[in-house]
């Protein structure tokens, strides 16, 4: 297992019971640990990790009860592809948490329930959550029914590995952590409880006339009642 500060990767025991007042343990249990590296290196992801976060990286390979890193099998029925085995996930937590998980465990599927900011808020407001993601032809179904407590799609459409969906959820949960972003910045974004779930209003920098292309004109006057009230009518 591999876990993540911002003083560097280093190796920490996993398991243990966190207070309330302790960073969002984000658990992810993948083949790839190291494909999550570019992400802990960018913002927001690195700007809370340790004091907000704690992410932690399980190698389904590191704790595979089968010869050779074997974590795959052929589907019963024939077919192409490879996949996922249960004993291989089942193992890996059991190798994690020794027992009961103690957190929610969310298995990334197409076939899950649709990802948006409503879900990402749910699941940020979590002290621990796991997130499980496959490749090949996905999980052994009863890693879904019976491992995880709860299935999400990144969006209606197929990508090669649970690890793109992983590290969008990783990316959208730390945006919801305190000290991710600027202040104010997290309150007013699309999608936001205080923008009625809309659409942002559009933004512009200098210059302030680019090939005859202009800045409304409400934005360069100074008036912060007329930008406000501007701002709110073009939330869509
Ligand atoms: C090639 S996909 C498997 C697709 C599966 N055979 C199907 O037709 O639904 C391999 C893995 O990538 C991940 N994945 C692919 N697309 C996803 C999506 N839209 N949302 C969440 N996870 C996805 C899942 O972990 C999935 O098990």
């Amino acid at each position: 297992m591999t876990s993540i500060s911002r003083r560097g990767v280093s190796w920490s025991l996993p398991g243990s019971r966190i207070p309330s007042d302790q960073p969002l343990q984000l658990d992810v249990f993948t083949l790839v640990p190291h494909a999550f590296a570019w992400l802990t290196e960018q913002r927001p992801v690195a700007a809370v990790l340790g004091d907000e976060l704690d992410l932690r990286l399980f190698s389904y390979r590191d704790s595979t009860p089968l010869r050779g890193g074997q974590v795959d099998d052929e589907p019963y029925g024939g077919g192409a592809g490879m996949v996922l085995r249960v004993d291989v996930v089942a193992a890996a937590l059991d190798a994690a948490y020794g027992g009961d998980p103690g957190r929610k465990v969310v298995a990334l599927t197409p076939k899950g329930r649709p990802l948006d900011q409503r879900v990402v808020e749910e699941l940020a407001a979590e002290p621990r959550l796991a997130l499980l993601s496959a490749r090949y032809e996905g999980f052994d179904e009863r890693v879904v029914t019976h491992l995880a407590t709860d299935a999400v799609s990144i969006g209606p459409y197929v990508l090669s590995n649970g690890d793109l969906p992983a590290m969008v959820l990783v990316d959208a949960i730390a945006r919801r952590l305190p000290g991710a972003l600027a202040e104010g910045s997290g309150e007013l974004e699309s999608f936001s409880e205080e923008l009625g779930g809309g659409l942002e209003y559009p933004h512009y920098t200098r210059p302030a006339e680019f090939r005859g292309w202009t800045v409304p004109e409400v934005l360069l006057s100074g008036d912060h009642g007329r930008i406000e009230r501007w701002r709110r009518e073009h939330v869509r």
